[in-house]
């Protein structure tokens, strides 16, 4: 495309470093830091090749901080959100952060956004923007299997549950997603897993490691090869408002005329 694009890069990637260095290769004029606190030097590389650099905070503190550093906007992500979430809703993070935020930097609201009533919202509030992506997930433009797709049309917003620890010896980073068997299997793995640390058949690190590797691969296997039942159905509390496929002009323009009709009633 000749269009401005961006890359999300998850921070925890073990080649963030190569990453950043082949979107500065290719030109990317923004880059999303997800999934943590970017690790030292990371900014600094993508601001370098010239690229905008977006941050995720889960604290005002941690916001102000990567702010000052470099960061040229925040999204701040609420745990209605499909994927890896914090513990604190949209809402709360909106109205501790906005106010403290937008005078001085470029803030964007993501979790648990369906319609644009709720846009609009946001944006009286002081941010610049939002992200949504349940809402997209089943775009006719997605690449999703039928299988997820059909998944997320029939799901209503109870079912898009964040993944459960059993045990606090084996941390569990949580996962919004729609139940299905994978999400049993992965509670008896746990199960499992602390029953062998009990009878001390597994060491602590090996315990872990078999946790934290539970879910490798498991949003493709959903995704691609639509293995609905045993891979990651990443999905937000907003799928019950996800209905039918429709292409991603539609649902943007939908949105907007929400927003707009909102905002002008006020
Ligand atoms: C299937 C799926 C996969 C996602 N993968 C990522 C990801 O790789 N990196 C990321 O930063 N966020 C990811 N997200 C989170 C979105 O970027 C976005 O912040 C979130 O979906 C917003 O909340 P919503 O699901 O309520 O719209 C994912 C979300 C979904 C539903």
């Amino acid at each position: 495309t000749d269009k401005p694009f961006g890359v999300n890069l998850i921070t925890m990637h073990p080649q963030l470093t190569d990453l950043i260095e082949v979107c500065g290769r290719h030109g990317i004029g923004h880059v999303v830091l997800a999934g943590g606190i970017p690790p030292k030097g990371s900014v600094e590389a993508i601001k370098g090749f010239g690229a905008k650099v977006l941050v995720f905070a889960p604290t005002l503190a941690l916001a102000k901080k990567l702010l000052r550093s470099g960061g040229d906007a925040l999204v701040i992500e609420g745990m209605e959100a499909g994927g890896h979430i914090g513990p604190v809703s949209t809402s709360v993070l909106a109205q501790e952060m906005l106010p403290e935020l937008h005078e001085d930097y470029l803030v964007f609201v993501a979790g648990g956004i369906g319609r644009g009533e709720a846009i609009a919202g946001y944006l009286e509030m002081g941010a610049v923007g939002v992200q949504l992506g349940t809402r997209f997930a089943c775009a006719t433009e997605s690449i999703a299997h039928p299988d997820f797709k059909k998944a997320f049309f029939r799901a209503s917003a109870r079912e898009a549950v964040a993944s459960v620890q059993v045990d606090p010896r084996l941390p569990v980073i949580p996962v919004r997603a729609l139940k299905n068997k994978g999400t049993e299997h992965f509670t008896a793995k746990q199960r499992e897993v602390a029953g062998l640390l009990d009878s001390e058949s597994l060491e602590m690190a090996e315990a872990q490691l078999q946790i934290e590797h539970y879910w490798a691969g498991a949003l493709r296997r959903a995704v691609i090869d639509g293995d609905v039942e045993n891979g990651s159905l990443m999905a937000g509390q907003s799928v019950g408002m996800v209905k039918a496929e429709e292409p991603v002009a539609d649902i943007i323009a939908e949105l907007m005329s929400e927003s707009e009709a909102a905002l002008a009633r006020r």
